[in-house]
């Protein structure tokens, strides 16, 4: 009898990589809960087309939605978490929504919840931590109506995963670092490939109760991940450890540095200041067919993904994550909302006879490390304004260099909706007066591709701010549509 399991949290960086394992088991019914089907790959939307598998739009907070995700369910994921919840309180949402999770399971009939919280003792864990342990609490606090496992991991390495690109991009720009005490705390970090071999064994293991699993490879000092990080990049780095260097401080060197935004950075680093090493040894004896590799391979394997470009997930994926928060504008109300904005700077360009999938290859390949094809140096500008006043900036980059899916990242950019060989929006997340979209719609009927930069100006300074940029837009914008069409037209250019 095939298993019928539920992914919670698939549109996530845990969830959307376990997906991909998970739709190859032939064994397994798969059954995927996202909060909206959009953000999920067209090659997922298209295996539910051809009923490969299930996907069912369902929310932690509307227990009715549960219901249905969780019928005739035997194992469920639980990988969901509020930390980038607007409103601040993600120890009460992801409170409420572990016990509606748990109940609906319970009312369900699900045999088995596994769930993977973060690593680290109750008694120095951070606010984060500890709403991560609560939620595990939570989630098996009904030992005889349902069985927990409950994974424990601490810093996950992958490529896309927050802290890999933390350490990545400090070990990237600088050579001599200044850096606080808590380089000297111990962690056991662990590949994500090693998480997701754990979690894909849970479905089968014969475990009887709940089981509380700790997981990780050999323990190191962050010191010395950064430094085995930069010998893998083949970098010499030099880390002076100083006593002054307090977590807001830190926090603030983080965001200047790399793609994290202050919120996350703050919250990461309030957790590297305590241990996070295992307290149990269940992985050895329960999984002991899974060996984690050790570090260096890890950070081998991200370096090696992302020059593949095979990025399945990032840390800002998520929907609910903070500085990728694209709420209104990820509904599909929302992608209309740029019709909405009362300042335009609208282009054509002809497009000859270029077809319309190079056309729109080129214009995918926008950002990250292929740039603005043309005054980078100005984007540059403002990716470090907008870093300054406290925006996500540049150094987010993008998750492939060419294929993009509603929600990824464009550096201060994120995809608001995208129709193949057709259409790309781009919702704004750098801050701004206002709110402003970049659309490229490719119209192979008139033979051209219109450019449209939106703005809905909030106030006076949203207009005056729209008025004085024009000069800048106009020689922006009208290079931007130019390049594009000539990378298209460059027959194997570097960036297609
Ligand atoms: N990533 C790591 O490095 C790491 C390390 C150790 C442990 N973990 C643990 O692994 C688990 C998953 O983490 P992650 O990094 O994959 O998280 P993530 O990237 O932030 O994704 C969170 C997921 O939860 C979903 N979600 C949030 N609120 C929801 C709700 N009310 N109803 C339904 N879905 C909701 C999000 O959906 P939307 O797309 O709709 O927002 C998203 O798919 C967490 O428990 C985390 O503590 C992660």
């Amino acid at each position: 009898m095939k298993k019928n399991v539920l992914i919670t949290g698939s549109t996530g960086y845990v969830g959307r990589r376990l997906k991909q394992i998970l739709i190859n088991q032939h064994d397994l019914n798969i059954r995927l809960m996202v909060r909206d089907k959009n953000r999920l790959d067209a090659s997922i939307l298209a295996k539910e087309r051809q009923g490969e598998l299930q996907i069912v739009e369902a929310d932690t907070f509307e227990p009715k939605s549960l219901e249905v995700a969780l019928q005739n369910i035997d194992v469920a994921f639980y990988l969901i978490h509020s930390m980038g919840s607007k409103d601040g309180d993600f120890k009460s949402k992801d409170r409420i929504s572990a016990e509606n999770f748990r109940d609906a399971s319970i009312a369900a009939g699900v045999k088995r919840v596994i769930y993977l919280g973060g690593l680290g003792a109750k008694e120095s864990a951070s606010s984060h931590l500890l709403s991560r342990i609560e939620t595990g609490e939570i989630l098996s606090a009904h030992k005889d109506k349902i069985q927990t496992i409950w994974f424990r991991a601490g810093v996950v390495i992958g490529s896309g995963s927050a802290s890999f690109e933390i350490v990545r991009h400090l070990i990237h720009k600088l050579p001599i670092m200044i850096t606080p005490k808590w380089v000297n705390t111990i962690t056991q970090p662990i590949a994500i490939d090693d998480v997701l071999a754990y979690l894909h064994s849970a479905i089968y293991a014969d475990i009887k109760g709940d089981l509380i699993v700790d997981i990780g490879s050999a323990p190191m000092s962050f010191g010395q991940m950064m430094q085995q990080t930069a010998k893998v990049m083949g970098l010499e780095r030099i880390l002076i450890p100083v006593p002054l260097l307090t977590p807001k401080l830190s926090s603030y060197w983080l965001i200047l540095f790399t793609p994290v935004p202050l919120k996350m950075a703050a919250a990461l680093i309030e957790g590297l200041k305590s241990e996070t090493i295992l307290l149990n040894d269940n992985a050895q004896r329960y999984f002991s067919n899974i060996k984690p590799m050790p570090f260096n391979e890890a950070v081998k394997r991200a370096i090696d993904e992302m020059e593949h470009r095979e990025v399945i997930s990032r840390w800002c994926d998520s929907s609910e994550d903070k500085s990728c928060e694209l709420k209104e504008l990820d509904s599909p109300a929302g992608v209309g909302e740029s019709a909405g904005a009362v300042l335009r700077d609208i282009r054509k360009f002809s497009i000859g006879k270029i077809s319309k999938d190079r056309l729109f290859a080129s214009i995918c390949s926008l950002g990250g490390e292929n740039g603005w094809f043309a005054f980078n140096f100005l984007w540059e500008i403002r990716g470090v304004i907008d870093k300054l006043s406290g925006g996500v900036g540049l150094n987010r980059g993008k998750r492939s260099t060419t294929n993009l899916r509603v929600g990824d990242a464009v550096d201060f950019w994120k995809v608001a909706d995208i129709k193949d060989g057709k259409r790309l929006l781009l919702a704004a997340q750098m801050k701004l007066p206002g709110k402003a979209w970049l659309e490229f719609d490719i119209q192979s009927e008139f033979g051209v591709m219109v450019q449209i930069a939106h703005f809905h100006p909030r106030g006076l300074l949203g207009r005056v701010y729209w008025y004085s940029m024009l000069p800048v837009h106009n020689i922006i914008f009208k290079m931007l549509g130019q390049k594009i069409v000539e990378h298209a037209t460059t027959k194997g250019g570097p960036l297609l």
